[in-house]
């Protein structure tokens, strides 16, 4: 998926040419964000090339992420180099070399394992590359000049909520039910990939939520794995969800002990969660029984697993929105200007608190799906009907 290649930048030139006033005058004219030389803020959009790094095709979302920030940059005039690594480490770490070695203007990078770019991102630095890390954090590198992301705690939060919501322990409004069971009910837990900053952020903030719950008794974890790392799931991997959800019934749910929830993190993970529970005949749907399960990423095949009963909730991020908001940042440091942070505290990266920009997220049940995803024209309630967009 590589498109053409960049022309080479009025930077590459000077620098090429030896011409140190003019990198100076380039430097002190740049945003400063990025590296010692910094972008050639006079450039023609049209001569430079954006390089974008993604993670993997499997999951819909990154799909989309990467399509929308070709879009996006191109209506804005730039090339664009958009690549995949197929979740495999070393290829994505080669994909980004090679794009600094070609004198891309400006890299957009949505990380495998956050914390295994950090030569890439010196490489970068080094030739005044800016870098946007995006939606997940680039980690122990002083080398990262923005992040654009969602707001990764209240995912969690959000997520917990819905299980609490659909477990009858929280009313239509989030608040105590007052006919709240008493439990104890069984819940079990899952978490993303550890080498994911995010991972870590969703499962705080679905803990700091459930522990409550969890600490008076009404939520019990029969397999009691409540460590993120005996839920982490590597890779975000569907099937590796499915056999942990398959080893987990067969040990801990033996003969017809209920599992009421399972805290899902991503849509993927969820649908093979249900493809464990529904072959070990605990209900088609949650009125047959199915427990509660949640999810993110509203993706379509998901969303019609709300619609019909089966999955309980998701959690609606709108990725349009993020890849404008890359494209938004990128832009700024290409003109020579600071991208505007809605937050500068949250994400430190190890080595640096990155300046950041949030988006929020909204969770999803079968009550508002339409209002959410259909009214809004994410989806056609036929996409809905078919579970394919
Ligand atoms: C993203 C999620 C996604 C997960 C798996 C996370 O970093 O924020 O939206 O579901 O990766 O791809």
């Amino acid at each position: 998926m590589t498109s053409s290649l960049p022309v080479p930048s009025r930077r590459t030139f000077l620098a090429g040419a030896g011409s140190l006033g003019a990198i100076a005058a380039l430097a002190a004219c740049s945003g400063g964000g990025a590296g010692s030389s910094g972008p050639d803020t006079e450039a023609d959009p049209k001569d430079q090339t954006i390089g974008v790094a993604m993670p993997t095709q499997t999951y819909e979302r990154w799909v989309q992420d990467g399509a929308n920030i070709k879009k996006s940059l191109e209506k804005e005039g730039y090339k664009v180099t958009l690549q995949y690594a197929d979740d495999d480490i070393p290829t994505q770490s080669q994909q980004i070399d090679q794009m600094v070695t070609q004198g891309v203007a400006a890299l957009i990078i949505a990380s495998i394992d956050g914390s295994a770019l950090t030569s890439q991102l010196d490489a970068a630095r080094a030739a005044g590359i800016p870098v946007i890390s995006y939606d997940r954090l680039l980690t122990n590198s002083e080398n990262v000049d923005f992040y654009v992301t969602f707001d990764n705690y209240k995912v969690g939060v959000t997520q917990a909520n819905s299980l609490l919501y659909g477990l009858g322990l929280l009313d239509e409004k989030f608040e105590k039910a007052s006919d709240a069971p008493k439990g104890p009910l069984n819940i079990e837990l899952f978490a993303g990939s550890l080498d994911d900053n995010n991972a870590h952020l969703f499962w705080k903030g679905a803990i700091d939520t459930l522990q409550p719950y969890m600490d008076d008794g009404v939520l019990e974890v029969p397999s009691k794995q409540t460590d993120i790392d005996q839920c982490a799931i590597q890779r975000w991997e569907q099937e590796t969800a499915q056999k942990r959800m398959e080893n987990l019934l067969t040990t801990h749910y033996k003969g017809d002990k209920k599992l009421d929830g399972v805290l899902a993190p991503a849509d993927p993970l969820s649908r093979g969660i249900i493809n464990a529970l529904q072959n070990d005949g605990r209900g088609d749907t949650i009125k047959d029984g199915l427990p509660i399960i949640t999810g993110q990423d509203a993706e379509i095949a998901s969303i019609k697993l709300i619609a019909d009963g089966v999955q309980f909730s998701t959690i609606f991020k709108d990725t349009r929105k993020l890849a404008d908001q890359a494209v938004v940042a990128a832009k700024a440091y290409l003109e020579g200007k600071e991208p505007e942070a809605n937050d500068t505290k949250t994400y430190d990266n190890g080595s640096k608190v990155v300046p950041s920009y949030l988006l929020p997220v909204e969770m999803v049940l079968e009550s508002n799906y339409e209002k959410i995803l259909v009214d809004s024209g994410y989806y056609t309630e036929e996409q809905v009907e078919k579970g394919q967009a």
